[in-house]
């Protein structure tokens, strides 16, 4: 436990914390209580000789109805990422960008403060990356502005003692694994590290008011500390997502202090940086197959925006003794749920098949609105029958075979309307709260064996 000692000093302190989630704990145990991940506690010695933190500066209580909201939001000059940020960067603020490593974090906040400093001066700290490398990069990105500025340096202090002297419009680090504070003494990456430097971040950010992005990788083997167990410290953060091998990639905002969550980005990695994609359902169903056995489209909602997805499945006999079920961008539980009740409530002979679930374009499809498409598409394969091409599908798919209303009906149905959809397949139930003003012909169905009967009339 912390203890005061006389000369003012903190003891020691060594507990064990979770990398996931930054749950502590003083004893080691193989499961974490805070966010139940396995082995994912590691040890960590605050360090012995850290001062005690500056006394509080003594600040003045203030009426609401006195208090002026100060300057403006800082436009990153990329759009999609503005409107995740809920319109640009808040003065002061200190922004988490986390993300699967290569995945285009750094490629993306290099764009970002490319924009910015057309601006005032943006500095770019770069602790991964040497200047030479940063500048090759930014040649690929197309910038050259004079006033952007990269600092080659993995000394926060030393970093904070530039940006001071500079007095940018926008201080970016990259990553928060790679520098260090000499206030910490352990090895850059480290628990006590990541959170010390995010905390001399955030106390720099607040005191400067100058907007701070910070970069972080994600680690699934819980080896260096990660960016979950910031979360709490910083006011927002995002996450750049996508598949490997899929050139979009979607930034997520999962907390916001400064406005709401519900907005994506969408991004596409191209030669020359990553750019916004202001389609994306067009984008997601451009390559679709002229007959497309196996393949239904959804509109999807990506926090309040509506995106079109197009699911597959595909069925093959099973060579294991136990046929696989395989979900790729979709939930494998809601794969299992649907399978299930195919071949137990409608008795599709799924048993001796594996089926494979995709969603294209490398989107993570987690909605209960998406199991009435995704059971169309096993069955189209099963039956190797394509479905009207221009129907979409939506419901949620209950256990006894049941389909359940979605929200948000009107907004997916107009953008299926705009990209030339005629029909929709939908759950009866839906249509007792709400009437829709669409041109697109609605198919009501109370069950999976009606909407199955409809769609392959
Ligand atoms: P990067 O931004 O370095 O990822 P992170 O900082 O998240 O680790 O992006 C790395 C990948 O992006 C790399 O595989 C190369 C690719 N890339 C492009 O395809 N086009 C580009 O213009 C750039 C700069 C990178
Ligand atoms: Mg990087």
């Amino acid at each position: 436990m912390t203890s005061l000692g006389t000369s003012g000093r903190r003891a020691a302190k060594t507990s064990f914390a979770c990398t996931e989630c930054g749950h502590e704990t003083v004893r080691w145990e193989g499961r974490c209580a805070g966010c139940g991940a396995w082995d994912s506690l590691r040890e960590w010695t605050e360090p012995v000789d850290r001062a005690m933190p500056p006394a509080y500066t003594a600040a003045t209580p203030v009426a609401l109805d006195q208090l002026v909201i100060g300057e403006e939001r800082l436009s990153l000059g990329v759009p999609e990422f503005d409107r995740v940020l809920g319109g640009g960067l808040v003065p002061g603020s200190l922004v988490l960008i986390g993300g699967d490593p290569g995945i285009g974090k750094s490629t993306l906040v290099l764009q970002a403060a490319g924009s910015a400093a057309a601006q005032a001066p943006v500095l770019y700290v770069s602790a991964e990356e040497s200047a030479a490398q940063v500048k090759m990069r930014a040649e690929r990105l197309d910038l050259g502005d004079a006033k952007l500025l990269v600092l080659a340096e993995t000394s926060l202090e030393a970093a904070l003692r530039q940006a001071d002297e500079i007095a940018p419009c926008l201080l970016v680090v990259d990553s928060v694994q790679t520098v260090f504070s000499e206030a910490a003494g352990t090895s850059a990456g480290s628990i006590s590290q990541v959170r010390e430097c995010a905390g001399m971040l955030m106390r720099w950010a607040k005191a400067s008011g100058v907007p701070v992005v910070l970069t972080g990788h994600v680690t699934k083997d819980g080896d260096i500390a990660g960016p979950r167990m910031l979360e709490h410290v910083v006011d927002v953060v995002l996450y750049l997502e996508g598949e490997r091998f899929s050139s979009y990639r979607l930034l997520r905002a999962v907390k916001n202090r400064f406005g709401s969550v519900d907005e994506i980005g969408v991004f596409e990695m191209t030669g020359s940086g990553l750019r916004g994609v202001e389609n994306p359902s067009e984008a997601f169903i451009a390559e679709r197959a002229a007959e497309p056995v196996g393949s239904v489209i959804v509109p999807v909602m990506e926090g309040t925006r509506p995106v079109l997805v197009e699911i597959q499945a595909l069925t093959s006999p099973t060579v294991t003794p136990a046929p696989r079920r395989t979900a790729n961008g979709l939930d494998s539980n809601r794969l299992t749920l649907v399978t299930a009740v195919l071949s137990r409530r409608l008795g599709v002979p799924l048993a001796g098949l594996d089926v494979i679930a995709n969603v294209v374009g490398g989107l993570r499809v987690h909605e209960p609105a998406a199991d009435l498409g995704l059971a169309l598409a096993v069955c189209s394969s099963h039956r190797d029958e394509a479905l009207p091409t221009n129907l979409v599908a939506l419901g949620e798919v209950g256990l006894s075979g049941e389909l359940r209303s979605v929200s948000h009906l009107e907004r997916r149905l107009m953008e299926a309307e705009r990209l030339g959809f005629e029909r929709c397949l939908l759950p009866e139930s839906t249509l007792h709260r709400q009437r829709p003003k669409t041109s697109i012909e609605l198919v009501v169905a109370p069950d999976l064996r009606r909407a199955l009967a409809i769609a392959f009339a």
